[in-house]
């Protein structure tokens, strides 16, 4: 069986192949995703989270986040925030930018966001969380999904995504894991399929797909509709391609080439960006550093990253990386 095969409707959108780039804050941004996007092999991409309040006010940082290119589509952005009204608002924006989906944030589990009631602090007050969601599905027109953790303390959040199915959520992004446990443990497929097995709508399960060989394992013992991917895709970019391979019995080659080919892509992207000389270095820097990790020799380029003083120091970085490797 070739899971990858299997493509599904996300309330109207197309979502093929079932594989989606989950959000990650500081780095699931536009750039980030279109490299993704490029690279192949994803069928969804998801914002870093925006906050619902930045954007009611007008905040610019708020609103470049909303930055996206026709390439990426489908494309969801995630919004977060605990006021019910500036939720809403932020939703409302979210549509008007021309996005695909609206995604709520119900997983956060920092501190200051969970206090707000935002995150998944949301999972404290079914309620609430459930009349945010509704007045959300009666603004927006586009498809209304949320991303949840499995509950606060313990697995208990399966009734409230009842009433989400009720309400008119088109799908649901789960977690295996409590706001308690944070990152720690594991992540729980088993509920996972539970959630599954009792909703109608779709169910992305997410958590500690590492390799493409987690993702075809997530899809057979859980029988969700797609597999997220975070971390993974921090070192891999290739992951969902690679997933693809694997699938369909191809072998999964991690060649150095494709690996500086995908740094030096992004540097392109993140040259290009209207920002400051500083967030430049800073995002070449992370990411350079991420996908350099594994490569035989890596340390090498991370090492030159110290001295650089423009994105286009890291790119010749790369060159002689590259001319040594092939010499
Ligand atoms: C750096 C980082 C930032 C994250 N930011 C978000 C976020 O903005 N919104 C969200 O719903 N989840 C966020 N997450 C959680 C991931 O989307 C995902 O649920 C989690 O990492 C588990 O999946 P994985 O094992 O494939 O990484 C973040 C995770 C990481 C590592």
């Amino acid at each position: 069986m070739n899971y990858l095969d299997r493509s599904f409707e996300i309330g109207g959108v197309h979502i093929d192949p079932p594989l989606a780039l989950a959000p990650m804050a500081e780095v699931t941004d536009v750039y980030y995703r279109s490299l993704i996007k490029e690279l192949g092999g994803v069928g969804l991409v998801v914002s870093e989270f925006v906050s619902a309040e930045g954007l009611s006010r007008k905040n610019d940082r708020s609103h470049r986040m909303l930055a996206f290119s026709e390439d990426e589509r489908p494309i969801a952005i995630q919004i977060y925030g605990g006021d019910p009204d500036r939720m809403d608002d932020a939703a409302a924006i979210v549509e008007k930018k021309g996005v695909d989906i609206v995604d709520i944030n119900m997983g956060c589990p920092v501190k200051k966001i969970v206090n707000s009631g935002a995150g998944s602090g949301m999972l404290k007050d079914f309620d609430k969380a459930a009349r945010v969601v509704d007045r959300i599905r009666r603004r927006v027109k586009i498809p209304v999904t949320v991303k949840v953790r499995k509950g606060w303390e313990s697995d208990d959040v399966l009734p409230l995504l009842k009433r989400f199915e009720e309400i008119g959520v088109s799908a649901i992004a789960i977690h295996g894991r409590t706001r308690s446990e944070a990152y720690t443990g594991a992540s729980d497929w088993n509920y996972i399929a539970q959630v599954k097995s009792a909703l109608k709508i779709p169910v992305w399960g997410n958590g500690d797909v590492k390799t493409p060989a987690d993702a075809v394992r997530m899809f057979e013992t859980t029988g969700v509709d797609g597999v997220m991917i975070g971390r993974a895709a921090l070192h891999n970019p290739f992951i969902f391609r690679d997933v693809a391979a694997f699938s369909a019995g191809r072998p999964v080659l991690d060649e150095v080439e494709r690996r500086i080919d995908a740094m030096q892509r992004y540097l392109s992207k993140v040259d290009g960006a209207p920002q400051v000389e500083k967030w430049k270095l800073h995002k070449a820097r992370t990411l350079v550093g991420w996908f350099s990790r594994g490569i035989p020799h890596g340390k090498d380029i991370r090492v030159g990253l110290q001295d650089i003083t423009c994105v286009g120091d890291v790119q010749r970085i790369l060159d002689n990386f590259r001319a040594s490797v092939a010499a």
